[in-house]
């Protein structure tokens, strides 16, 4: 995982949201100065190196009004040196974590032309990334082909006259990448100020967008500690505006908001042409770009074909899949072989291969793990359907001579029901595939001790700002530590004595976006309940348009806070496709019991692995089954009771609940 950002002050320069309205009202209220009261450059480093612990570095650009480029020169951004009357500064800074290519890159990259790009993301496909190079690399070699002629005034998928046959957009490049990514480029020739974040949201960005007390205009992948807290006061949880919404108009100002996923633009130059300038400031409004890639599009609607089953349908269906305890034969007959759980154990296996491919690991990190006793890759754990799937899968990806660690928290030690789960899961490992070994990390800790912590993963999902997101957030933070207790004798290693060990993996299989897909909620039984499958299909779509805002960015945020990154093998851009293609009744029957009906696809998968226990497992949300939300709610409500009647996860904090 990476850190970027930019900051952007001086000459008279705004950058405002899209939207008339909201440009007016910048242009009206906000007075350009260099001197913001927000967060300091320095800080954003700081909170930035933790992301990408292996080089950090900064380049300055300095342009006038008219558009020249007085040159660009180190990381002395923001240096309180007040800068000239009409020049604007760029100051992108990009921290790096290497996960790929065999030689160390550094960022920001600046290509021949003078363009710059700081990029956080994994490419799969679209961009050719060859096993020794860099994914950054690669597309800046992309980007820096495509056509710069001024396509930027243009709105939606007009043809670009002068792209014409020869080269493509910025926008017509970023559409074709397979895989998560946020970035942001300056394009020199065009001068242009491209960013945004792929089109699920699996990496974080976050805006200030200016305000009366802090003119400049700031990307960064992750607020600085500290900040959040006397700025977050009035923030109020943004509103739903559907899943195109653009940047809102109407929610209330925090000072940093997550980028929706997208696409944007601003060109600093020709202050009449492109922007609106009033008293002492020039507006330029950011602009959002479409998508140009009709497969995405098709993701990105998130549309079933088959969502209301004919009675045809149910009977048929019976007859060829849902019982599990058929003879092989049968299970190897035509009609199974085109039955959809083999498809979607097909398409998970091959993400999780693209996603674990050690030759795609930087070689520099492998060369350290000689010792086979290390993990190159660890799985976030809790012996639930969704990771012992991700394990098992792991398992066949895999060469057998690595060990993989399996990463588990718990607020109430061996009581807690994950931990418990997590054990039983473990076991179920062991029976399919005996010569792995599997490594369970313990990570147990009290709520009351983790004061300093708990600050700072509110920064860390900041703006997310519930109890809920809290309590997520650190269960998160402190899996990704690694940092736990081994039980030899469990685990077959050490002489069987139980010992202190931190896990050094770098790559962290998550399961997001299994739930929302597969129907993995309560809320979505209910929604059958009430409205039947219509109401079901809408529910799901609404999760997976909505998953960057209630959780990519959050978890994507406290995970790289230890210098690991996050990869999420059910939000490849494959496996949201064939599982689109599967009829909805395929996918979940939830007028079947809890722990069969719901994400009934997931536990045919799970069946074909051969893991029967975890196929039957219930769903239990990781704030819930490592008992921080109970602890939560002691610590902050009373007791569970009250905490229940009071809604607790949904509740805001504030100062004064702190
Ligand atoms: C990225 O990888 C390529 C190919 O291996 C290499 O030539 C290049 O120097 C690397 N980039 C940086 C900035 O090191
Ligand atoms: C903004 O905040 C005010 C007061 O804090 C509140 O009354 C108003 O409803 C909020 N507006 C939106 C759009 O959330
Ligand atoms: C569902 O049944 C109808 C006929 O009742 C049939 O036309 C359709 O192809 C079936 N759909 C699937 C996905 O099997
Ligand atoms: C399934 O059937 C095909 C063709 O009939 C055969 O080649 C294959 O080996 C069978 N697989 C299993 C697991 O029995
Ligand atoms: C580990 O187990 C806990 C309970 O012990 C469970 O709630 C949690 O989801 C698991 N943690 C992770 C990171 O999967």
């Amino acid at each position: 995982m990476c850190g970027i950002a930019l900051v952007l002050s001086g000459g008279r320069v705004v950058v405002a949201r899209s939207g008339a309205a909201a440009a007016a009202a910048a242009a009206a209220e906000i007075r350009p100065s260099d001197e913001g009261k927000g967060v300091t450059v320095d800080e954003l480093k700081d909170a930035l190196r933790r992301r990408g612990p292996d080089s950090l570095g900064c380049e300055r650009l300095r342009v006038c009004a008219d558009g020249t480029i007085l040159g660009s020169d180190g990381c002395n951004c923001g240096g309180g040196d007040g800068g000239d009357v009409g020049v604007t500064e760029l100051c992108f800074i990009g921290a790096t974590l290497q996960v790929r290519g065999a030689e160390p890159v550094s960022q920001p990259m600046v290509a021949q032309s003078g363009s710059i790009l700081v990029y956080n993301g994994e490419i799969y496909g679209g961009i050719h990334v060859a096993d020794d190079q860099n994914d950054s690399q690669s597309l800046l070699s992309s980007l820096e082909s495509c056509c710069s002629c001024d396509c930027h005034a243009l709105v939606r998928d007009e043809a670009c006259p002068c792209c014409g046959s020869v080269g493509k957009s910025v926008p017509q490049i970023l559409s074709t990448i397979k895989g998560p990514w946020a970035l942001i480029y300056w394009q020199k020739d065009s001068k242009t100020v491209w960013f945004g974040r792929d089109a699920f949201g699996r990496r974080s960005l976050l805006v200030h967008w200016p305000t009366p007390d802090d003119s400049r205009f700031i990307l960064s992948s992750v607020s600085p500690p500290s900040f959040e807290v006397s700025n977050s006061a009035s923030t109020v949880k943004g509103v739903e505006s559907g899943p195109d919404n653009d940047f809102s108009e109407s929610t209330n100002m925090s000072y940093w908001e997550e980028v929706p996923c997208g696409i944007y633009s601003f060109q600093l130059k020709g202050l009449e042409k492109n922007s609106m300038c009033m008293k002492e400031a020039c507006v330029f409004e950011v602009r959002r770009r479409e998508w140009i890639d009709s497969s995405l599009d098709e993701l990105i609607q998130w549309k079933r074909k088959s969502i209301v089953p004919t009675v045809d349908n149910l009977t048929s269906q019976k007859n060829s899949v849902g019982d599990y305890h058929l003879s092989q034969s049968y299970r190897n007959s035509t009609k199974t072989d085109k039955n959809a759980a083999y498809r979607v154990l097909t398409v998970l296996r091959e993400s999780v291969m693209l996603r674990t491919n050690l030759n795609g690991l930087f070689q520099g990190d492998l060369n350290k793990l000689k010792d086979d006793e290390l993990a190159p890759i660890a799985i976030l754990f809790s012996g639930g359907l969704d990771s012992m799937i991700l394990a098992a899968l792991l398992d066949q990806c895999l060469d057998s001579k690595w060990t993989i660690d399996l990463l588990n928290v718990s607020f109430d030690g061996q009581l807690a029901p994950d931990r418990i789960s997590a054990l039983a899961g473990l076991k179920e490992l062991q029976r399919i595939s005996p010569i792995r070994r599997w490594r369970l990390v313990e990570i147990d800790t009290a709520l009351t001790n983790l004061k300093g912590e708990s600050e700072r993963v509110m920064s860390l999902i900041h703006p997310s700002n519930t109890y809920m997101d809290l309590n997520i957030g650190i269960a998160l933070w402190l899996a990704a530590s690694g940092d736990g207790w081994v039980d030899g004798r469990i685990c077959n290693m050490q002489d069987g004595s139980r010992y202190k060990y931190k896990s050094t993996s770098r790559v962290l299989l998550v399961g997001s976006g299994a739930d929302e897909q597969c129907a993995g909620y309560g809320r979505h039984r209910t929604k059958y309940r009430l409205g039947g499958w219509v109401s079901l299909d809408e529910e799901m779509r609404l999760d997976v348009q909505r998953i960057w805002k209630r959780n990519m960015g959050r978890d994507d945020r406290c995970i790289s806070d230890h210098g690991k990154e996050a990869r999420f093998p059910f939000l490849d851009e494959n496996v949201i496709k064939i599982l689109l293609e599967v009829p909805l009744w395929e996918i979940a029957k939830l007028d079947e019991p809890v722990g069969k009906g719901d994400k009934k696809i997931l536990r045919e998968v799970a069946n074909l692995l051969g893991l029967k226990e975890a196929a039957v497992q219930p769903k239990r949300a990781i704030q819930f089954g490592s008992r921080i939300a109970r602890e939560s709610n002691r610590k902050n409500f009373g007791s569970n009771r009250a905490a229940n009647q009071a809604s607790a996860g949904s509740v805001e904090i504030n100062q004064r609940a702190r």
